[in-house]
């Protein structure tokens, strides 16, 4: 990061404040406005962060104009295609990729720590069965840190309950599902690796011998590399925001799940889906839905299109899409939902209303049609999302910890509220 020139601002009453620049390793330039306030009394208004940068950070690279992502330097194609999900895991965590002798004992730990207390059990069963993974899985999440109480102490070992989180966060999330489904938890097995133990614990059942498919495997790989890390998102900013306040891991990446949960971010994944399963239930209609999405029909949005940061493709939307492809034609699985996605993004690709709006599929388009192929239910899509997307957030909160530049985070405000008045007692109202 360097520093190389300034910026003025011309304020109302002609005051002048100069401003250093910043510049990134990738030629991002940024106005640093951290003395604003105290040098002019002026604060910077950016609702939904569009332009504000929360901080500096070595972890991902990401160009949307471009379609680039790289995390800490190697492009996501390359990963997604050589790697596994451990391994990135680690490289997004220590900020290299791993020798021989690492990678072992970052794994062995990683299998060492897959268990959770058996007490925690007795919570799953406190549930309804209808209640969404999701919900489950931040709160037993919070819940991890009242049975490693050490993680309220900053100065433990970090690296500890970062392999922790990342072991257990894979058991309660299948542990969830065999939850909701009735079915008694398989626990984990330690001759696994880390995405065949996951679909081990997700579809054996005690009665029968249960296969790791190294499809199957190689698929759940792809998907959580592809999901890994994406700089400064919604879910991300939050784990960042929580942390900051000296919130311990566990209770920062909890609240990192529930950002993603919604609709627009993490959530998308499931909502594409429950809107092709109406399109086809409607009719197959896709036309028609498209139509409605661009008249603005009740808010209507196209899932699984356009990006907050990426105005021109996807990157991880178009391996999705040939994954979606490959893994469908090897399992011999005829998915009616991919045909309509497909015939919405060749009429979207091609429409005004979409190309003006530089409106692209996201990773979120073709995902659930893998998902659903490889017989995850899709109330559990999010939680996918959240298990690939765990070495982001702890990779971004251990940054942020280690950083002596952190301060809390605390927004300012323009208040558009009433001017003072005085309590009347209610009788004189
Ligand atoms: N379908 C139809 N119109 C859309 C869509 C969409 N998917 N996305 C944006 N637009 C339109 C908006 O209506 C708006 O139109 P207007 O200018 O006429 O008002 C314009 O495009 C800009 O949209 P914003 O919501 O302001 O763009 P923003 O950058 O804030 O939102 C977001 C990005 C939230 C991803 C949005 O594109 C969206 O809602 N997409 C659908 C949900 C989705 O797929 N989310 C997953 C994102 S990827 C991830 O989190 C992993």
């Amino acid at each position: 990061m360097a520093e190389k020139q300034s910026a003025k601002l011309i304020l109302p009453g002609g005051k002048e404040s100069s401003l250093p620049v910043i510049v990134g390793t990738e030629d991002e330039h940024a106005v640093d406005i951290r003395s604003l306030r105290q040098e002019t009394g002026y604060i910077t208004l950016d609702s939904g962060y569009m332009n504000t940068g929360a901080t500096t950070s070595a972890i991902t690279y990401l160009d949307g104009e471009q379609g680039i992502l790289r995390y800490r330097g190697y492009p996501i194609e390359e990963l997604a295609e050589k790697s596994d999900f451990v391994e990135t895991s680690y490289l997004l965590i220590n900020g290299k990729l791993p020798t021989k002798d690492e990678r072992k004992t970052f794994s062995t730990a990683l299998t060492r720590h897959s268990l959770i207390h058996e007490d925690m059990q007795h919570f799953f069963h406190g549930y309804p069965p209808t209640s969404h993974p999701m919900a489950v899985l931040s709160a037993m999440v919070t819940s991890l840190s009242a049975y490693y109480p050490d993680s309220l102490d900053r100065n433990s070992a970090i690296d500890l309950h970062i392999t922790r989180i990342l072991s257990k966060v894979r058991t309660i999330a299948a542990f969830a599902y065999k939850k909701s489904i009735g079915q008694p938890i398989m626990y984990p097995k330690n001759s696994l690796k880390y995405c065949a133990n996951f679909l081990h614990m997700m579809f054996a059942v005690p009665s029968e011998e249960y296969v790791v498919s190294p499809v199957l495997e190689r698929a759940v790989n792809q998907l959580l590399i592809l999901h890994a890390d994406h700089e400064q998102n919604c879910s991300t900013s939050t784990v960042r925001m929580v942390g900051s306040s000296g919130a311990n891991l566990y209770a920062s990446v909890a609240a990192g799940i529930l950002a993603l949960w919604g609709p627009l971010h993490g959530g998308a994944n499931q909502a594409v889906i429950e809107m092709l399963e109406e399109i086809k239930t409607s009719g197959a209609d896709y036309k028609k839905f498209l139509e409605d999405v661009k008249n603005k029909r009740d808010n209507r949005r196209l899932m699984g299109f356009g990006h907050r940061v990426y105005k021109n493709f996807d990157p991880r939307a178009k391996i999705l899409k040939k994954m979606c492809d490959e893994v469908l034609s090897h399992l011999g699985v005829k998915d009616p939902l991919l045909d309509i996605a497909k015939s919405m993004e060749e009429i979207a690709l091609k429409d005004d209303y979409f190309v003006s709006k530089k409106l692209y599929p996201n990773v979120d388009f073709y995902s659930g049609i893998i998902y659903r192929a490889l017989g995850i239910p899709t109330n559990m899509f999010t939680v996918m999302f959240a298990l690939g997307r765990l070495p982001g957030w702890i990779a971004h909160w251990k940054e942020m910890v280690e950083d002596p530049q952190t301060k809390i985070g605390r927004p300012r405000q323009i208040y558009t509220g009433e001017k003072v008045r005085h309590y009347v007692p209610i009788d004189e109202r």
